[in-house]
């Protein structure tokens, strides 16, 4: 699958856009692990614009994460313009996306992100203005529509095909549906059926196992599939996933058994390590608590639950890994069940 000339291999899988996740530490992890493109937190247009100093910062790529993509949102197409070669100026990355999809009030609300689904030829314009702008592929992310009444992604797709962009995300939930329900994979299916694409379809929501990844490419035919919430506390996710696909495996994951419950809490340590080097002893471990709140490691493991809440309270890197040390036998526990009762059950797969 290829984005302009940018080649992304058969069958990729993509680390979603996330704000306050997909910093470079994460981006460079989940790259190892097997995405092979991984996608900036949006930045606001206005504040790069602005030369708004946090919002530059965001536009940092280091050249071992390559192919990146930067995503931008606004609802100003001159200042859309503006913060696109902004952005290609500081970082050139391999893509720039933009965001009209982010359902949350202080957004969309605006009139920006998902906001413009309710704006559809203000939509066009930002799109047709940021792709004149820079000279590097532009893609889109976006959802169904606003609403269940209002379903508009098979046209919004082809219009959006039109103004240049060069593939479209689309995640399968409308605006209304913030992230509660499922994910309603059949539009997704529909758009990439419609014989008027031609661009490269992203199918994006609720993929968190190896199977949703293959059903997604085999029942919808996307061109690529893009994994958000699933990577919290398992980046290795892309790893089970190539596998599941007949994908190689990549280098990082070759090393030593990606399934290997040590090598994954190993992978989390080095996570909070990154962070903390990143940005501070106490910030880096609040910002890793998401992954430690959600990494499937702990789970079921009996009577885990005073431990864990240590865990997520740790204030120093000394007392989570002393911490994380002690639950390293219980998760080895845990696996072992599992494995034997997957065995006993015939694997999900
Ligand atoms: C914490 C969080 C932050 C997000 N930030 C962004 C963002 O900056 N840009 C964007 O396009 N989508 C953002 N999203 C949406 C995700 O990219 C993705 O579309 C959504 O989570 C559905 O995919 P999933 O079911 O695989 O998580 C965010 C989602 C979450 C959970």
């Amino acid at each position: 699958m290829k984005i302009g000339t940018i080649d992304l291999g058969p069958r990729p899988l993509l680390l979603a856009p996330m704000e306050d996740v997909t910093d470079v530490g994460f981006r460079l992890l989940c790259r190892r692990m097997g995405a092979a493109m991984v996608y900036s937190e949006f930045v606001a247009a206005d504040a790069l614009v602005r030369m708004v100093k946090p919002s530059l910062a965001k536009l940092h790529v280091v050249e071992e994460e390559r192919p990146v993509a930067i995503q931008i949102y606004g609802k100003d197409p001159v200042a859309m313009a503006d913060a696109a070669q902004i952005v290609v100026e500081q970082a050139r990355p391999d893509v720039l996306d933009i965001n009209f999809g982010c359902p949350v009030k202080r957004v969309a609300a605006k009139g920006a992100g998902a906001g413009l689904l309710q704006n559809v030829p203000l939509l066009l314009q930002i799109a047709r203005s940021v792709v004149e702008a820079v000279d590097i592929p532009v893609t889109a992310k976006t959802r169904l529509g606003w609403d269940c009444e209002h379903l508009i992604i098979p046209r919004l797709a082809r219009d959006l095909q039109e103004t240049g962009i060069q593939a479209l995300t689309i995640h399968g939930r409308t605006r209304s549906q913030m992230y509660t329900g499922r994910a309603d994979w059949s539009l997704i299916g529909q758009v990439k059926a419609d014989p008027a694409m031609r661009i490269p379809i992203i199918g994006n929501g609720d993929i968190t196992t190896p199977a949703a990844a293959r059903e997604a490419f085999e029942r919808y035919g996307v061109d690529a599939v893009m994994v958000g919430r699933a990577t919290f506390g398992r980046p290795w996710v892309f790893a089970e996933m190539r596998e599941a696909l007949g994908q190689p495996p990549v280098p990082a994951s070759a090393a030593a058994p990606i399934g290997d419950p040590d090598r994954q809490l190993d992978i989390l340590k080095q996570q909070v390590l990154e962070s903390v080097a990143r940005t501070g002893e106490k910030r880096g471990i609040l910002h890793i608590r998401r992954h430690l709140a959600a990494t499937p490691l702990f789970k079921g493991i009996p009577d885990f639950r005073q431990h864990r809440i240590a865990i997520l309270r740790a204030e120093t890197v000394a007392d989570l890994f002393r911490l994380l040390e002690e639950a390293r036998p219980l998760v080895h526990a845990q696996a072992a069940t599992a494995t034997q009762n997957e065995s006993e059950m015939g694997s999900p797969l």
